[in-house]
């Protein structure tokens, strides 16, 4: 089986971390959010996976030389300057997808435990031409909505309704087993978007199908949901973690290679600290997710922030709920950044 999955946005929400990383590169409790993926598919039986990828996303996907567990990798670009929006880069990638069998389509930037396999045989069931993972979301409004007919028919696809409005609480969870069929749906050459141009077209055409779906489900699109994320996965492995008698650890809590942590410092309750960060004394850290090779000095608080690679946290600094600190910035000495500060790569404050 083939997948292709999506990474070429901008993920703007995710700014400015994501100006030096797509968000299938983010670490997810220390390894990167694209290798938990691979993972995945290789396990469910997928062979080869296409990359959609812009030509940034690419870059950085290539240097990080990631396990690919057995699957054949192969890259489709967007053309430059033409991001292709979310089916566009479908149809871009019609010769690699080929037209002999059904294949998958994933949003590059979710968690999920969802059994392809199953999902394949739904969509053989009938006379889909898409097959949509549908999750159940208490807030369906941020998201798109599904309303079924017989027989996981969807009779109705709503991109992001106003809320109040949404006919059901099962939302499109990112993940698509397509048939070749599809390509005859998206033209060529240009942005077109699956939610908003594809999908409510199909469900006029009835072949539009959808596959229920429970368990662990999550996009990492927004800081608080990339925190949450990394959250949810501590609280799985939390007993794995050891005592250190110089310093405090409060489960559950994730520490990289190479951490080293100053006396009387506590981390956590759930903080991730990748590869090489280096932590001084009486230090605070948690709710807050640090990238590899941050360095913190004495005194500092953080406390549901994220922290880029390589960046320097001042002596007595502190960083409060939803800053996001991009790569390589330096905050200086007794800085002190209020919530949802965003401060961009390499700056100093
Ligand atoms: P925001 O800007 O924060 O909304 O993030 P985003 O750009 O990633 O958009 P969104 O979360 O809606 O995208 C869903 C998936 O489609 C993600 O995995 C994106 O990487 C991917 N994607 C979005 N736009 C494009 C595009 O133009 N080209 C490609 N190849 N992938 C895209």
């Amino acid at each position: 089986m083939k997948a292709l999955i999506l990474i070429g946005g901008f993920g703007t929400r995710l700014r400015p971390l994501t100006c030096t990383r797509p968000k299938a590169l983010f670490p997810i409790v220390n390894k990167p959010l694209l290798q938990i993926t691979f993972e995945r598919l290789a396990e469910n039986g997928v062979d080869e996976v296409i990359l959609a990828v812009n030509k940034l996303t690419q870059f950085h996907i290539r240097q990080q030389h990631l396990p690919k567990y057995g699957l054949t990798v192969k890259y489709s670009l967007d053309p430059p300057k033409i991001p292709l929006g979310t089916a566009g880069p479908i149809k871009k990638a019609e010769k690699l997808l080929g037209h002999d069998d059904p294949f998958l389509v994933l949003n590059g930037d979710l968690i999920t435990e969802i059994n392809y396999k199953e999902m394949l045989a739904t969509h053989a069931e009938g006379k889909a031409v898409a097959t949509i993972a549908l999750h159940e979301a208490e807030d369906p409004s941020r998201y798109g909505v599904a309303e079924l007919a017989d027989e996981n028919r969807i009779k109705r696809f709503i991109e992001k309704p106003p809320k109040g409005t949404e006919p059901t609480k099962l939302i499109n969870a990112g993940v698509y087993v397509l048939s070749p069929k599809i390509f005859n749906y998206i033209p060529s050459g240009r942005a077109v978007s699956m939610e908003r141009e594809v999908f409510p077209r199909l469900a006029e055409e009835n072949v539009l199908y959808g596959h229920k779906v429970s368990g662990l489900w999550i996009d990492i699109g927004k800081p608080e949901d990339y925190l949450q994320t990394n959250k949810m996965l501590l609280e799985t492995c939390a007993d794995k973690q050891r005592k250190n008698p110089r310093f405090e650890c409060r489960n559950p809590v994730a520490l990289g290679k190479g951490v080293v942590i100053g006396e009387n410092s506590v981390i956590g309750p759930c903080a991730v600290l990748g590869k090489n960060v280096t932590v001084g004394k009486n230090v605070q850290i948690r709710d807050s997710v640090v990238f590899e090779d941050v360095k913190i000095g004495d005194d500092a608080v953080i406390c549901g922030a994220l922290i880029g690679e390589a960046a320097q946290i001042g002596k007595k600094a502190k960083v409060t709920e939803g800053c996001i600190i991009a790569d390589h910035v330096k905050v200086k000495d007794g800085v002190l950044l209020r919530e949802k500060v965003s401060v961009c790569p390499a700056k100093e404050v």
